[in-house]
């Protein structure tokens, strides 16, 4: 095999009280990484919509660091061209970890290695070192296996799958901000207050039960108010303003998508309309001086090989 092409989709880190263990692959946008065999070492070439701004150094780029690391447990006999085909993602959506999961499942395929999905997880998630700095594995999960994942990052790495509920949508507002994952992870306190930890497990137990009932409500109602949450609404002017309006346009509930400064409303398609809760948001933004724009997802499957010769 000489050409290994595979997709995966954008992710909703944390789900509110998740966090970095709890996410949800939606179908806004995907990322396509082309594997091919030949020249030395690893080169990258990225494109696409979404590639501006995305470092192209291999050391510097999510694909880059998660297959070196992959080539140094299973060194490949040549050397690897990476085409990395952006898709329209940003800030919030996990977009470096949608590259970094395509790029694991079809060096999977090119090398032959056979290894698990959850045997892959790892190595993406030491992919999200260059844009995050500290190797989460919430997004890479969700990318890879698709639907909610509850991704506990021990040796070895266990991945959890919840179907997700049929009738869950989320309206997406996405403020043209700068502001990486790297900043927002500074913005996060060292510690939290008893008080937060327990009410982050009781929402946290609440998300998993209400996406195993299929209860869409339930699960908006949960998502809210996190200690991550708080410590970064600062660094999304309009983000509170955000969330009152998408529930006043029917939303269940409202909070930061993975770090932001992208913000998800989970929305009940058999109460409300997506599509005019994500425009709520963005008139709210737009209140607050910020541009946003709106989109609308499901839930998406995991990464899949598309293309192999
Ligand atoms: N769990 C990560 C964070 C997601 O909140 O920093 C980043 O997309």
């Amino acid at each position: 095999m000489r050409l290994v092409c595979a997709r995966a989709y954008a992710s909703i880190a944390n789900l509110g009280h998740g966090f970095d263990v709890f996410a949800m692959a939606v179908n806004v946008a995907c990322d396509e990484v082309t594997l091919i065999r030949g020249g030395r070492g690893l080169s990258l070439r990225v494109e696409g919509e979404g590639a501006r701004g995305v470092p192209t150094r291999p050391r510097r780029n999510t694909v880059g660091v998660a297959l070196a690391r992959l080539l140094s447990d299973h060194p490949s006999r040549t050397g690897l061209r990476a085409r990395i085909l952006k898709g329209r993602g940003s800030g919030g959506l996990g977009s470096s970890a949608a590259s970094a999961a395509a790029a694991v499942v079809a060096a999977n395929r090119l090398l032959g290695l056979g290894l698990s999905r959850a045997a892959l997880v790892p190595y993406a998630a030491h992919g999200e070192t260059a844009s995050a700095g500290a190797a989460h594995a919430d997004n890479v999960a969700a990318a890879i296996f698709g639907g909610f994942v509850i991704a506990e990052k021990a040796d070895p790495t266990r991945v959890t799958r919840l179907a997700p509920p049929a009738g869950l949508r989320f309206a997406l507002a996405i403020p043209r901000l700068e502001l990486t994952t790297r900043r927002a992870r500074q913005a996060l306190p060292r510690c939290i207050p008893l008080a937060d930890h327990a009410q982050g497990c009781a929402r946290a137990g609440a998300i998993v039960a209400a996406i195993a009932r299929g209860d869409v409500r339930a699960l908006g109602r949960a998502v809210e108010g996190s200690f991550a949450e708080r410590a970064r609404a600062h660094l999304v002017p309009g983000f509170a303003a955000a969330c009152e309006s998408a529930r006043r346009a029917g939303a269940a509930g409202a909070s930061l998508s993975g770090a932001g400064p992208a913000v998800m409303a989970v929305v009940d398609a058999s109460h409300a309309d997506a599509r005019a809760v994500a425009t709520a948001m963005c008139e709210a933004f737009r209140r607050a001086g910020v541009t946003a724009e709106a989109r609308v997802g499901r839930p998406a499957p995991g990464a899949r090989v598309i293309e192999a010769r």
